[in-house]
C-alpha cells in the first residue's frame, strides 16, 4: 500500500465526487484525489456508464476498437500543435521508459538528463532519474542517466535569489552536459511543475531555456505531464504555463479517471521512424485494450463537456488564496504556491532557516486531519493538495478549513504556535 493509505488505517467502502466514505462510516473530504489520478471525482455518473456499457461489448484484447480509435484522435485534438501522435499503455512507468526509447531512435543518443527531485517512476528504466534519496540501495542505475538542478525557489540548491539569477538552475545545465556527460543527449526529462518532490512550481521562463538547452544539444525537450497533464493545473497541458511545446509527452494518472492508462505523446516525425514504429515494437499487452480506451475518452469528454480545466483554474485559485491566508495564521508555514488543483504548502520550524518541521509532527497532522474528516498529503512538511478536478469551491474550502484547524491544534499541542 502506499504510505498514506496504510497510516490513515482507512478501508474505503463508496465515495462519490470528492468525499470517500470509510467501513465505518465516517466521511472525509478528499484532497489527495489519487495522488493525481482523481479528474473527474470519484463514480462519477457519466464514467460509470461508459464503463458499464464497454463491459458489456468487449473487455480484452488488443485489437482496435471503437473507443480506442476514438480515445487517440480525442486526445490527438487537445494535444500541442504538432505533437499530436499517441501511443497508449498501462502505467506511467512504462510509458516514460517507452519515450526514452523514441528518444533514443530519433537521436541516435543514449543519455538522458533528468532534474533532483524528479519522479517518473519505480521500474529499472527510470529509477536513475529519480531525483530523490527514495533510489538509495536500489542502485546501480542504468549508465547515460543524469541529474540536475530544478529550479526550486523556496529552498534553492544553487542558493541564489529568484530573480536576481537569472535563471542559473537552468544555465547550470549546460555545465552538467559538458563536463558529466559523453554529450550524446537523447532528451532531457522534465515535469512542468514537479508533483512528487511537493508540486514544486518553476518561475517563468526556466521551461523554455530548457528547451533551447534541449535544442542546443541536439536532444528532444521530454515533458512528463503525468500529473500537470489533462488540465490540473488550471490549463490542458503543465508546459502551456511557459508557453513550451515539447518533442514528447508522457500522461496517465488523471487520463484514465481511475483506470491504468497512459501514454507517450509525439510528433509524427518521431513516431514513425523505424524500428519503434514496428508493430508490437512499440506495444504493450494493455495499452489501449478495450476498457482502458473506454475510461480515457469517458474521462477525456467529461473534462471536456464540464469545462474541468477552468474549474481546475478556478477553484485552484480560491484555494491559494485561502491558503496565502492561512500562512499570515500560522508561522509554521513557511510557503504556499501551485497553480490550479496542484498545491503546495511547506511546513517549517523556522521561516528563516526554512527546516522542515518533523515528520512526528506532520505525522500527529495527518491524523487530526483524519479525525475531522479531510485526507490530504499532510503526513509530510512538504504538503500536497491534489484535488479531484470537479471539486467544488464549498468542498475545497470545507476541506482547507479542516486543515486550519488541525493545524491550529497540533502546532499548539508541539509548542510551534508561538
Ligand atoms: C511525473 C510522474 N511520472 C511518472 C510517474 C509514474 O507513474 P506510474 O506510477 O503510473 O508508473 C509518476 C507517478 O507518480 C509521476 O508523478
Amino acid at each position: 500500500m502506499q504510505g498514506f493509505a496504510l497510516s490513515s488505517g482507512i478501508a474505503v467502502e463508496r465515495a462519490q465526487g470528492s468525499v470517500i466514505e470509510d467501513v465505518d462510516g465516517n466521511r472525509y473530504v478528499d484532497l489527495i484525489g489519487g495522488i493525481g489520478v482523481n479528474s473527474l471525482g470519484h463514480c462519477h455518473p457519466a464514467y460509470t456508464k461508459a464503463m458499464h456499457e464497454q463491459l458489456e461489448k468487449a473487455t480484452v484484447g488488443s485489437f482496435t476498437s471503437a473507443p480506442r480509435a476514438e480515445l487517440i484522435n480525442e486526445v490527438a485534438k487537445v494535444a500541442p500543435k504538432g505533437v499530436d501522435k499517441v501511443q497508449l499503455y498501462s502505467s506511467g512507468a512504462e510509458a516514460v521508459e517507452s519515450a526514452f526509447r523514441l528518444a533514443m531512435n530519433h537521436t541516435g543518443h543514449q543519455e538522458v538528463v533528468g532534474f533532483w527531485g524528479g519522479f517518473h517512476g519505480k521500474t529499472g528504466g527510470v529509477l536513475g532519474l529519480l531525483g530523490s534519496d527514495f533510489k538509495h540501495h536500489l542502485g546501480p542505475f542504468l549508465p547515460g542517466q543524469h541529474l540536475t538542478p530544478f529550479a526550486d525557489c523556496y529552498r534553492c540548491p544553487l542558493r541564489l535569489t529568484y530573480p536576481d539569477c537569472g535563471i542559473a538552475c537552468a544555465d547550470y545545465v549546460r555545465d552538467v552536459i559538458r563536463y558529466q556527460t559523453a554529450g550524446e543527449i537523447a532528451a532531457i526529462i522534465v515535469e512542468p511543475i514537479q508533483g512528487t518532490a511537493g508540486n514544486i512550481v518553476p518561475p517563468a521562463g526556466f521551461l523554455r531555456a530548457i528547451a533551447s538547452i534541449a535544442k542546443e544539444h541536439d536532444a528532444l525537450l521530454f515533458c512528463d505531464e503525468m500529473i500537470t497533464g489533462f488540465g490540473r493545473t488550471g490549463l490542458m497541458w503543465g508546459a502551456e504555463h511557459d508557453g513550451v511545446i515539447p518533442d514528447i509527452m508522457t500522461v496517465g494518472k488523471g487520463m484514465g479517471g481511475g483506470f491504468p492508462i497512459a501514454a507517450v505523446i509525439s510528433t509524427e516525425t518521431l513516431t514513425q521512424k523505424k524500428p519503434w514504429s514496428n508493430p508490437s515494437a512499440s506495444s504493450s499487452s494493455y495499452g489501449g485494450n478495450p476498457l482502458a480506451s473506454a475510461a480515457g475518452l469517458a474521462a477525456l469528454e467529461i473534462i471536456l463537456k464540464e469545462d474541468l480545466v477552468t474549474n481546475a483554474e478556478r477553484v485552484g485559485r480560491v484555494m491559494l488564496a485561502q491558503l496565502v491566508a492561512m500562512k499570515e495564521k500560522h508561522r509554521a508555514i513557511g510557503e504556499v504556491r501551485g497553480k490550479g488543483l496542484l498545491l503546495g504548502v511547506e511546513l517549517v520550524k523556522d521561516r528563516m532557516s526554512k527546516e522542515p518541521l518533523d515528520k512526528e509532527v506532520t505525522r500527529a497532522l495527518y491524523q487530526e486531519c483524519l479525525r475531522r474528516g479531510l485526507i490530504a498529503m499532510t503526513y509530510s512538511p512538504s504538503i500536497r493538495i491534489n484535488p479531484p478536478l470537479i471539486i467544488r469551491e464549498d468542498q475545497a474550502l470545507a476541506g482547507l478549513a479542516i486543515l486550519d484547524e488541525a493545524l491550529t491544534v497540533v502546532l499548539r499541542q508541539y509548542g510551534l504556535d508561538r
